[in-house]
């Protein structure tokens, strides 16, 4: 639905590839004025000519998400060059080390947590905080996973990272319904990106995951991309607190 974001400024962190990627250029289709958030500076310059390309407006701003003074000017950045923050997707997000919890490191755990869980909340607090000086309402989408539903041996950390963004999700969303600011999550199974590659490229193993899809296939970026324009729009005006599980038939049961 084109121009549905028309006016809007929006925020997509881990824009840099993958699911941000895409849906940072679908913000930009659909009217919004995005800004890029990642570490990588020449990926997040390829996002944007993308949004160009496609006629958008949007700006690159190199951010570590695990630390709360780049969190800080990425809101301060995206306020002095469009003036606001009305949206944001808050997808920034790493693996972690793939073992038991026997053999993860404490150094694991924390470059974990730090990005996937403090990150989320870092980006929480500062989108928050300018929103309700906006005093316009607003609408966020935290990334998680199927894996913040459900356990997954041999990626404890990542899995706890996700059930956490759930946790803030949801209490964001009490903190903020009154002022008209909506907070979802989305959860997705398997998406085709580099993380996906990284997790589940070997052959046995994508078969193996490729049989807990009863779609039969992984998911694509721009269906992920898809339900979070939507999350963000005011079609889903009556929507927050909430996570929306995008899988494939991943969690409707074991496939017998
Ligand atoms: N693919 C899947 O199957 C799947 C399923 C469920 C959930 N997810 C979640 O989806 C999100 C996106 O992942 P993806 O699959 O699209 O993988 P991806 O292509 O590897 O993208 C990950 C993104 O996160 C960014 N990022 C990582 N650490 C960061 C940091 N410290 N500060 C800022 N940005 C950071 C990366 O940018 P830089 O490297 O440039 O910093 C990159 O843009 C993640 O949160 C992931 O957990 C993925």
């Amino acid at each position: 639905m084109a121009g549905e974001l028309q006016g809007k400024v929006a925020i997509v962190t881990g824009g840099t590839s993958g699911i941000g990627k895409d849906t940072a250029v679908l913000f930009a289709k659909a009217g919004a004025k995005v800004v890029v958030a990642g570490r990588r500076e020449a990926e997040g310059k390829e996002t944007i000519e993308l949004i160009r390309a496609a006629g958008g407006d949007g700006l690159f701003v190199k951010t570590d998400v695990a630390r709360a003074a780049e969190v800080q000017a990425l809101v301060k950045k995206t306020v002095e060059k469009y003036g606001r923050v009305d949206i944001a997707f808050n997808n920034a997000g790493i693996e972690g080390a793939a073992s038991p919890i026997t053999e993860q490191s404490e150094e694991d755990w924390d470059r974990t947590m730090g990005i996937n869980l403090k990150g989320v909340w870092l980006c929480l607090k500062y989108e928050i905080q300018q929103m309700l000086k906006q005093g316009s309402g607003g609408a966020i989408v935290n990334m998680a996973s199927v894996a913040g539903l459900l356990g997954a041996a041999g990626l404890a950390t990542y899995c706890s990272s996700k059930h956490g963004v759930l946790g803030l999700t949801k209490s964001a969303a009490l903190e903020t319904a009154s002022s008209g600011i909506r907070i979802n999550a989305v959860c997705p199974a398997v998406i085709q990106t580099a993380m996906a590659e990284r997790l589940f490229g070997a052959p046995e193993v994508e078969k193996h995951m490729l049989g807990m899809h009863p779609i039969g296939r992984f998911g694509r970026p721009m269906e992920i991309a898809e339900a979070v324009l939507w999350m963000c729009s005011e079609r889903a005006s009556f929507m927050t607190g909430q996570s929306l599980v995008m899988d494939g038939g991943f969690m409707a049961g074991p496939v017998m």
